[in-house]
């Protein structure tokens, strides 16, 4: 049976440790400069409603360096813009090409799309969820720290798609999790109960100041995402205490600094932070080149 990656809820503990293991065999053979082309032949759709620098470029350039090849779609430019159904959709490009990466508002048309296909499917963002981003960050973590369980991390911000998925994945993996978010701006509820129940060490709190103390990871993402530009007004004034800025990150004096990237300097984050010493967005942002093609390889049933 197929298999798809629409949320890290679908991976088993031990799928998450062979993806980071993967993903570090990955990244050196890179590193070493040796060639490992197992996709010949092989063709990754990528249909993406919203617009992205990353997630993009790091599975079209993961699939040319493996030996395979990488058509973009904008829904606009395909006949699903004229009212062709999303499952007509993946049942006919199920015939053209191996795997396909989705990046949609509605977690809906993910679901839809992936029952139809005959493919498997990849979450590249969600409203709902942002699963690739967050196991190249758990790799990016393993890289930094040695181990990929045992520490605490402090997501400062919305409780977002990005927030939704690292809930996700403590509820797969034993470290702290607390998101640290205003009011009113609490992850998804059924996410978190759910993690919960599996024995997550997840926690929701409103006070960064304290949440951040003794944190290894301080994370923060945008306080508004793609599609919530009409409220930027009321979530600039909502989330004025929760940016990150020296002060915050001095209460940790260890902490690593991550973001997934687009930043919006000056909201969510400084200058002075993103581009101090304890920041490793670089090198999180490369991560995500080794661990889309680990997770391609892996939905394809390829060892490497
Ligand atoms: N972090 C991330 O997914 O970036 P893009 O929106 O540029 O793909
Ligand atoms: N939360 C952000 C993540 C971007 C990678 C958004 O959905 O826009």
């Amino acid at each position: 049976m197929k298999r798809d990656l629409l949320s890290i809820k679908e991976l088993s503990k031990e799928e998450i440790e062979k993806l980071i293991h993967d993903t570090r065999i990955l990244k050196r053979r890179r590193k070493e400069g040796l060639k490992y082309t197992p996709l010949e032949g092989r063709v990754l759709g990528l249909l993406f409603e919203k617009p992205s620098t990353r997630t993009r470029v790091s599975f079209e350039t993961g699939m040319y360096q493996m030996g395979g090849d990488a058509i973009f779609m904008s829904p606009r430019e395909l006949q699903l813009g004229r009212g062709e159904t999303i499952e007509d959709t993946a049942k006919v490009l199920s015939r053209y090409i191996d795997v396909a990466v989705l990046r949609v508002y509605s977690h809906e048309t993910l679901e839809r799309f992936a029952q139809s296909a005959e493919i498997p499917v990849i979450n590249g963002l969600s409203d709902l969820l942002h699963p690739c981003q967050i196991l190249a960050d758990i790799y990016t973590i393993y890289e930094k720290l040695g181990r990929y369980e045992n520490f605490k991390l402090v997501f400062v911000g919305d409780g977002n798609n990005i927030a939704n998925s690292w809930i996700n994945l403590a509820a797969k993996l034993d470290f702290e999790l607390i998101i640290s978010c205003p009011k009113g701006y609490e992850p998804d509820a059924e996410i978190l109960e759910d993690a919960l129940k599996a024995g997550a060490k997840v926690k929701v709190s409103h006070n960064p100041g304290e949440d951040v103390k003794d944190a290894h990871v301080i994370y923060t993402d945008v306080w508004c995402s793609m599609g919530q530009e009409d409220e930027k007004k009321e979530r600039l004034k909502a989330f004025r205490d929760f940016q990150v800025n020296d002060e915050l990150m001095n209460i940790s004096s260890a902490a690593y600094f991550m973001h997934c990237l687009p930043a919006h300097r000056g909201e969510e984050v400084t200058d002075s932070v993103i581009d101090g010493p304890r920041s490793i967005v670089w090198d999180e942002a490369e991560n995500r080149l080794h661990m889309q093609k680990a997770i391609i390889l892996f939905l394809l049933g390829i060892n490497p």
